[in-house]
């Protein structure tokens, strides 16, 4: 269980700057593709956030407690932060990479949910690596 507990919190500070990431895209893209991009960043912050507050509580529900400070993201995340001011495609493909470390992390992590037997917990994480594969194929159509 202690090693369920360490992958779900990276697992979640990942996710975290994930979403961080692409709001900071959305808010910070410019050019021909202005219009599309900042929509194609907006629809996936969007649905990354939404997933937050379940993802905590049900992690909650596995026994530990939460981080919920830049300290310990930053100590936990396999999400690098990126501080320079990107070019659209840039953008485009530094998210696609990005998310499939999620599908990589998320992967791993509904591995050892099953190996503890926390079914109801790998249903959720399912649903996140959906979620993922759907972003993956928009940023990918994006590129073409
Ligand atoms: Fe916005």
């Amino acid at each position: 269980m202690e090693q369920l507990h360490q992958l779900a919190k990276i697992a979640f500070a990942s996710e975290f700057s994930f979403y961080l990431k692409a709001h900071q895209f959305h808010w910070n893209v410019e050019g021909m593709f202005f219009e599309s991009l900042h929509s194609l960043f907006g629809k996936i912050y969007e649905e990354v956030y939404e997933s937050i507050d379940e993802f905590a509580e049900k992690i909650r529900s596995l026994g530990t407690y939460m981080p919920g400070s830049y300290t310990r993201f930053n100590m936990l995340t396999q999400i690098e932060d990126e501080t320079q001011i990107l070019e659209g495609k840039q953008m485009v493909q530094e998210l696609l990479l990005d998310n499939e470390k999620m599908k990589v992390i998320l992967k791993k992590l509904f591995e050892a949910s099953e190996t503890a037997g926390e079914h109801g917990f790998s249903d959720f994480v399912a649903g996140r690596i959906d979620a993922h594969a759907k972003h993956g194929w928009m940023l990918k159509a994006t590129l073409k």
